[in-house]
């Protein structure tokens, strides 16, 4: 059987922790196509730099010829989409890119797999699969006592960066009405755990704690959001992909849901723990409530007994236990923190892949 999957958005934070897992369980050959945007970064894939296995390939989802040359060449029995703009905030000031990205990218990227797939024999037609990885802010904004958001929840994205991932769904979901697209969709809470840009909340919060700098509230700090450790997340990926039901959507999610505040809180009281502050005092003594994200979302809840109960999916880290994995590795990981932060990485490329002649262009 042909084992070659392609992943979009592989060097990004839950692409890097999707591609590190598959090939750590050897389930096959990934070919990368990641564009490198600013939250793309292949010190995240230093681990597999190496492995056959693993082909990097720099490029844009959008580039409809770049990408039916590698379904070509590579002739993946399946697409896991994860390239995508990804922060609320920068959608805020700047949408445009969202809507390259996760609209019009994502509609030449449905495009070049549509005439790709119906070009495959009938067994790899009937094989093939398109992985669209969302998320739960397509949903909108929960009041306190609304129940979890289920599959067939109302679509309100109230931000951009969700109203450009909620266009990406439905343009999936009409390939495989239209089509016959083999697709999946999933929706996924909040992720947090290693590799996870510090523009987003629990790493920026982790480095500036450790840099004396102020931990940002937003408003209130009591929006509540549904935290999934990675790993859980890529597990569930990999269960959609083997087993899921053509057509349908999966929403996945922690039964995690926290007001920002205590997250902050909780953070500081395990850094407090494990690197105290040298004047003893407490990290707590760093955050700063500051003025609100416009359109700010009071709460976000996954119910997930969809992909529980067809999938036999549950997450195996409880949120005290993918946090303070997630400090350990923030602890331990503290190069590639400054490497981030110093934009170094964005010469990692040169650095490291040059010479092996990958598809760097
Ligand atoms: P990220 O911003 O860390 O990574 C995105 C990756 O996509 C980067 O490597 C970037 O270089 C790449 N990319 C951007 N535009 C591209 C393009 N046009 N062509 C090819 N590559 C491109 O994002 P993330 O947090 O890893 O999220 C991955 C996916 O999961 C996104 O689709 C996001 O909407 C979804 N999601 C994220 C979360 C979360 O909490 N982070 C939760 C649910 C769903
Ligand atoms: P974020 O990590 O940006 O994820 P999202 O907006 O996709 O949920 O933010 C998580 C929550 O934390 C969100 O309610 C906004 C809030 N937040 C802060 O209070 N301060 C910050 O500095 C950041 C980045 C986020």
């Amino acid at each position: 059987m042909n084992k070659t999957i392609m992943v979009t958005g592989g060097a990004g934070f839950i692409g890097a922790n999707f591609v590190l897992e598959w090939l750590r369980l050897d389930l096959g050959r990934v070919i990368n196509l990641d564009k490198l945007t600013y939250a793309g970064n292949l010190e995240n894939l230093v681990e597999i730099q190496n492995n056959t296995a693993h082909i990097f390939v720099h490029g844009d989802i959008g580039d409809s010829a770049l990408v039916a040359k590698l379904l070509a060449e590579h002739q993946p029995y399946a697409i896991v989409n994860f390239a995508a703009e990804s922060h609320v905030d920068r959608s805020i000031h700047g949408p445009e890119d969202f809507i390259q990205t996760n609209v019009v990218g994502t509609f030449h990227l449905l495009e070049a797999v549509r005439t790709y797939w119906a070009n495959l024999n009938e067994e790899h037609r009937q094989n093939f699969r398109f992985l669209h990885i969302s998320t739960d802010e397509v949903y909108g904004s929960l009041a306190k006592d609304d129940v979890a958001f289920t599959e067939t929840h109302t679509y309100a994205p109230n931000s951009p960066y969700s109203a450009s991932k909620a266009a990406s769904d439905h343009l999936v979901r009409a390939y495989h009405h239209t089509y016959g697209l083999p697709t999946l969709t999933t929706n996924c809470s909040n992720n947090y755990g290693p590799h996870h840009f510090p523009e987003k909340l629990i790493p920026l919060v982790i480095h500036n704690a450790l840099t004396g700098k102020p931990l940002p509230i937003y408003g209130t700090g009591q929006q509540i959001r549904d935290w999934l450790y990675v790993e859980d997340h890529c597990s569930a990926i990999r269960r959609v992909l083997e087993a899921g039901k053509v057509g349908e959507v999966y929403n996945v999610g922690g039964w995690n849901e926290k007001p920002n505040i205590e997250v902050v809180k909780t953070l500081c009281r395990i850094l407090d723990a494990k690197k105290p502050r040298e004047d003893g005092q407490s990290y707590m003594n760093q955050i700063t409530f500051v003025e609100d994200r416009l359109g700010h979302d009071q709460r976000y809840a996954i119910d997930a007994t969809k992909i529980a109960n067809a999938l036999g999916w549950k997450p195996k880290e409880t949120f005290d236990s993918g946090i303070e994995k997630t400090v350990n590795w923030y602890l331990e990981h503290q190069d590639w923190v400054n490497n981030v932060t110093s934009g170094e990485y964005r010469h990692w490329v040169e650095k490291h892949y040059a010479e092996r002649g990958e598809e760097l262009a």
